[in-house]
């Protein structure tokens, strides 16, 4: 459809001829794609990684506006008639017809599991977003290092082939850590980026296998840094994987820092600081003691609402909620403060005081 045609169908004249039901209501009845609004993509391949990760390629509608290599989506999807949102990485650079997600299992959770089990070819999804500052720094470093354990090989994908349709003319060591070969998402893709780019150096460490000639075997440790990378000091890094991984890299860095460290994280830190006064949910009448949970997105959940949220860590803006009134602190920088009519994310707020919520 044109763009003339979009606008006319945003129009109040069309909005008010389609009451009460909205526009997009009767769009998706011709087409589950068409929206006037809302990014919408279909998925056209579904393709298994390993026994526990897909890679889902989405055609998305005109309302996608393109991402930056690195970048999230905020995925939704229905999963037993219950619309559920998730982050998901971008693991292909911008500029192509199609964008594809990897996604893996992650313990029993709920979207991860249905889209690995039961993802197929024409299902429609919706995105939000693209968010995320975990990009390509500005300008391009000579030195780069990609490091990345598991399903955290995502955003990596996306900025290595980035590079490389920039024709970058750096270094790149690819460290990326998985459990076994079976388990490698994108093993094939990363060899043979690796053997098309000669920018980039691809170390591919198992951690519960022995290695194949050119590998390497164990964890992540300082003296293997220094062996597998030895001017790993002079490089910008960048991070994503398990927490284990993560937290390593962080604490080598304070000792001796890299040139920069930038990050991704996939899982919510565990926030164990709890909240205070009485929390009343005004729309479902429920009511909580502060203090019998961490946030007010955790309280509410005790209290068996199940209101939305993507990253669960203050990136996504899904848990968002108007608090109607009260005191809230905010769990990332212990800021404690009054507010009043206003949308504040559950995930990363708790109650320092009576507060309304308005759920
Ligand atoms: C910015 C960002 C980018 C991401 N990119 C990717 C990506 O590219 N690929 C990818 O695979 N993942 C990615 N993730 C992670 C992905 O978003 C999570 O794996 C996903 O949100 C999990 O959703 P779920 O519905 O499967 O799990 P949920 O149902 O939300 O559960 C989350 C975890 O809690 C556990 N759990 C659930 N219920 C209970 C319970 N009652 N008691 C105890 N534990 C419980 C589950 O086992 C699971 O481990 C990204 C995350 C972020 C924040
Ligand atoms: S769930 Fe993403 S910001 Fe709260």
């Amino acid at each position: 459809m044109s763009r003339l045609l979009w606008s006319m169908l945003d129009s109040p004249l069309t909005r008010a001829l389609c009451s009460p039901m909205s526009v997009d209501d009767y769009l998706t009845t011709f087409n589950p794609l068409w929206s006037v609004h809302q990014a919408r993509a279909r998925i056209e391949a579904v393709e298994p990684e390993t026994p526990d990760a897909v890679s889902l390629w989405l055609r998305p509608n005109h309302n996608w506006r393109g991402h930056r290599a690195g970048q999230h989506v905020v995925l939704g999807v229905e999963v037993d008639g219950v619309r559920e949102q998730r982050c998901f990485t971008v693991s292909v650079p911008p500029g192509q017809d199609m964008l594809r997600l990897t996604v893996k299992r992650n313990g029993d959770g709920r979207v991860s599991n249905h889209l690995v089990d039961h993802a197929r070819v024409g299902d429609i999804v919706e995105l939000g977003g693209p968010a995320g500052e975990f990009v390509l720094p500005e300008p391009r470093p000579d030195r780069i290092l990609m490091l990345s354990g598991g399903s955290g090989v995502t955003p990596m994908l996306a900025m290595a082939r980035q590079l490389a349709a920039e024709d970058y003319q750096g270094s790149v060591v690819f460290l990326h850590y998985s459990r076994s070969y079976e388990d490698t998402i994108a093993l094939q893709e990363m060899r043979e980026m690796a053997e098309s780019w000669p920018w980039l150096d691809l170390k591919l460490c198992v951690t519960e296998q022995a290695p194949l000639e050119g590998d390497h075997g164990g964890f992540f440790s300082a003296e293997q840094l220094d062996e597998l990378v030895p001017d790993s000091a002079e490089r910008h890094v960048l991070l994503c994987g398990p927490d284990g991984l993560m937290k390593q890299v962080h604490a080598l860095h304070e000792q001796r820092p890299f040139a920069a460290l930038e990050q991704e994280e996939f899982v919510a830190p565990s926030i164990s600081s709890t909240g205070e006064g009485r929390v009343r949910f005004a729309r479902s009448g429920r009511e909580a003691d502060g203090e019998s949970a961490g946030t007010l997105l955790e309280l509410a959940e005790n209290q068996g609402l199940n209101p939305e949220y993507g990253c669960r860590m203050g990136i996504c803006q899904s848990c968002k909620c108007t608090i109607s009134e009260g005191t809230v602190r905010d769990v990332r920088n212990d800021q404690v403060r009054q507010v009043r009519d206003e949308a504040l994310q559950l995930c990363v707020h708790a109650a320092a005081g009576d507060v309304q919520v308005e759920l």
